[in-house]
């Protein structure tokens, strides 16, 4: 990778053990190298299991670094930083709080004006087709949307660095490859840098800039691809690419062998 200031995240040697309930040490990650570039596109992906939650946790300052170092936006992480987004794996609403105050939280915090961030979060709402549902309670709608909520959630702040965790996990498929448009579209306007994790390959191809593959646990990485496909990408269309089955293939090559190996491991 090139200059410094190209780069939006860089790990390098992040390693992480913990001691279970029998008090076994249990090596999650081992020294795992890693960078974003600004504006870069990054999925990664990698049997159940490896690390993908953890080492994103690490980059959101929400575990304490044992072993290594974690740069984002040129600076080590030490605090909880604004300029990062966080799509978490489970979509963590506040039950209390409707559709759009769930929405508008962060802007909340941020002192923007009630009418300003209103329109804003009811704009981003319904690009997720989530108009009418503003004033729903997150018990009252279904999980998919619940996630569709996390992720306007998320995008209305606006963040430099948007971390995601299988954001789509819940949708169904016809859901995802609708949401999938929606968010790349606006990626695609917006250009923040992303990490995204994702068991989809098709996802991840889709989307990406970059793929980079994690091995079973301890997870490390094993293979990073660079996805040569033209943008603005065409979700649907790009699925006949015989580009699209190359990396498909090589991805799969590279994980099939983790993920018998995970499975092995949790037996
Ligand atoms: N508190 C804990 N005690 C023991 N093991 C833990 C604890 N927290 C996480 N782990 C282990 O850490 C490993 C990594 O977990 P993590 O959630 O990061 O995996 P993942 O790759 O995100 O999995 P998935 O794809 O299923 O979401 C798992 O093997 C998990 O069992
Ligand atoms: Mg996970």
């Amino acid at each position: 990778m090139g200059r410094d200031e190209d780069r939006s995240l860089s790990i390098r040697g992040l390693s992480y053990a913990l001691l279970d309930r029998r008090k076994m040490k249990r090596q999650i990650l081992a020294s795992v190298d890693l960078d974003v570039r600004k504006g870069e596109f990054v999925s990664v992906v990698g049997p159940s299991g490896c690390g993908k939650s953890t080492l994103l946790n690490f980059i959101a300052h929400l575990l304490p670094i044992q072993a290594g170092e974690v740069d984002v936006l040129g600076e080590p992480v030490h605090a909880f930083n604004p300029k990062i987004g966080y799509v978490f794996q489970q979509h963590a609403l506040l039950p209390w709080r409707t559709v759009i105050e769930n929405t508008e939280l962060g802007l909340e915090v941020r002192g923007d004006g009630r009418e300003d961030r209103r329109a804003h979060c009811r704009e981003v709402l319904a690009a997720m087709g989530l108009a009418g549902f503003e004033d729903h309670y997150p018990s009252e709608i279904s999980g998919g949307m619940r996630q569709r909520v996390s992720l306007a959630r998320t995008l209305v702040a606006a963040p430099e660095f948007i971390l995601m965790d299988e954001p789509f996990g819940a949708l169904d498929a016809q859901t995802k490859v609708l949401i999938q448009e929606v968010f790349i579209n606006y990626w695609e306007r917006n250009r923040r840098s992303v990490l995204f994790v994702t068991h989809d390959l098709a996802e991840a191809i889709t989307l990406s800039d970059r793929v980079v593959v994690m091995s079973a646990r301890p997870g490390r990485i094993i293979a990073d691809h660079v996805i040569d496909l033209p943008r603005p990408r065409d979700c649907e269309g790009l699925r006949s690419d015989p580009k699209f089955l190359h990396y498909w293939e090589l991805l799969w090559g590279a994980l099939r062998d983790e993920a018998t190996r995970a499975m092995q491991v949790a037996q």
